[in-house]
């Protein structure tokens, strides 16, 4: 009989994508999967750390896998982003986490990094409705407050060629929606093309990379509205969705992609994280409330329809009841069609921890975190 294996994946769309990559390679080695950990010979712990609470969730889980074991088995192998941000990061002796990481869990077998998963192996999808797809990986954007960064590296964009043939591929296995997805979808491609440079792309049509604006960042090259275009032209695609869109890369060019095809989500996620102009400053977030109110006035003008989702980080040091005001403030201007709301959590190595204490008491972000949700998520009516 073949050796069993179960993943547990935390986390967002990103880590789903690659639990799906992780699956098919235990399945390349022989192994088939079961829905019951308590079945399998190996568990795989797919971990995000993005806030304390998801970190301790995992740990959680692992404390389970291993008081439920009697001998070696199950085998427990931990990835993801714990195991990314140990090899990323170096305490002040210069020594890697990960040393202190095993240490720390001289239970697990293996920690994977994630990098080991090739982007190209055929992922055995579990989720249905949607076909995930990974455009790119790691994030160089550095908002004070994010792990990501530390965690998943710099931004590595797949080629564009083998994201056609994926898509093309989940079409043809019954998928009608598929998902682009990355940390910031927006910026695909910079790693791809210089800015003055011709790109081929693989129809043989040739492009100039599109030069987004980037409030507050560095003007860089990108290939993503023709990214989009092509995926949203193949044969069979009924829909296309992409996650995450920050506002500063967000060019014309990818405003017009999507009015022009219809099969383009019309809900977009467009994180806000704050309606403070300090506080998003002290976020490093690049744009100011005005910036992201303007841009979200030019795709509503090109995409009449569209419904806007959103991010907001609740309780960000120095938030007061002015600055939560001012949030309040954007969020009743915009309209968003639902938020998802995140108490601030502070993440070693991360700048904010660095520079600001996290003061307000949970009791203080879970009133905030209410009044949000009630306005946003709850309203009595919806249209
Ligand atoms: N604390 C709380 N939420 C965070 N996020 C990122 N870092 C933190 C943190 N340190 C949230 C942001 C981001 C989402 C993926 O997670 O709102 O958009
Ligand atoms: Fe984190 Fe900002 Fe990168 Fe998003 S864009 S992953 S919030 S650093």
């Amino acid at each position: 009989m073949s050796k069993t294996f179960f993943v547990k994946t935390y986390g967002c769309a990103q880590n789903t994508a690659d639990s799906e990559r992780i699956k098919a390679h235990y399945h390349q080695l022989g192994f088939t999967q079961t829905q019951n950990w308590k079945k399998a010979d190996t568990v795989i712990i797919n971990t995000c750390i993005v806030r304390e609470s998801a970190e301790n969730r995992a740990y959680g889980f692992l404390n389970k896998v291993d008081q439920f074991r009697s001998s070696s088995t199950p085998q427990i192998v931990v990835t993801g982003c714990l195991v990314g941000s140990a090899i990323r990061q170096k305490n002040k002796k210069g020594v890697s986490k990960l040393k202190k990481l095993k240490e720390k869990f001289p239970s697990v077998d293996k920690f994977l990094p994630i990098e080991k998963i090739n982007f190209n192996i055929a992922p055995l999808r579990d989720k249905k409705e949607s076909a995930l797809i990974p455009i790119s990986s790691g994030c160089n954007n550095f908002c004070s407050y994010c792990i990501v960064p530390f965690a998943r590296g710099p931004e590595i964009s797949r080629p564009f060629d083998q994201i056609i043939s994926e898509s093309k591929k989940a079409i043809k296995k019954g998928f009608d929606h598929l998902t682009l997805v990355g940390q910031n979808v927006n910026s695909y491609g910079s790693d791809l093309v210089k800015k003055s440079e011709t790109y081929i792309l693989p129809s043989g049509q040739k492009v100039k990379p599109v030069l987004v604006k980037s409030m507050g960042r560095a003007r860089i090259p990108t290939l993503f509205p023709y990214l989009l275009d092509t995926v949203a032209n193949l044969p069979g695609t009924k829909l296309v969705s992409f996650v995450s869109s920050n506002p500063w890369d967000f060019s014309d060019r990818l405003i017009e992609t999507m009015a022009k095809n219809p099969n383009i989500n019309r809900l977009l996620h467009l994180p806000i994280q704050s309606g403070d102009d300090q506080i998003l400053k002290k976020m490093n977030r690049g744009y100011t409330v005005q910036e992201y109110i303007n841009l979200v006035k030019k795709i509503r003008k090109a995409v009449p329809k569209i419904k806007i989702s959103t991010d907001i980080l609740i309780g960000f040091p120095g938030e007061d009841e002015k600055s939560f005001q001012n949030t309040l403030d954007l969020c009743q201007k915009i309209g968003f069609h639902k938020a998802y709301l995140n108490k601030y959590s502070p993440r070693s190595g991360t700048i904010s921890k660095k520079l600001y204490q996290d003061k307000i008491p949970q009791k203080e972000k879970r009133r905030r975190w209410q009044i949000l949700d009630q306005l946003i998520n709850r309203p009595s009516s919806k249209n």
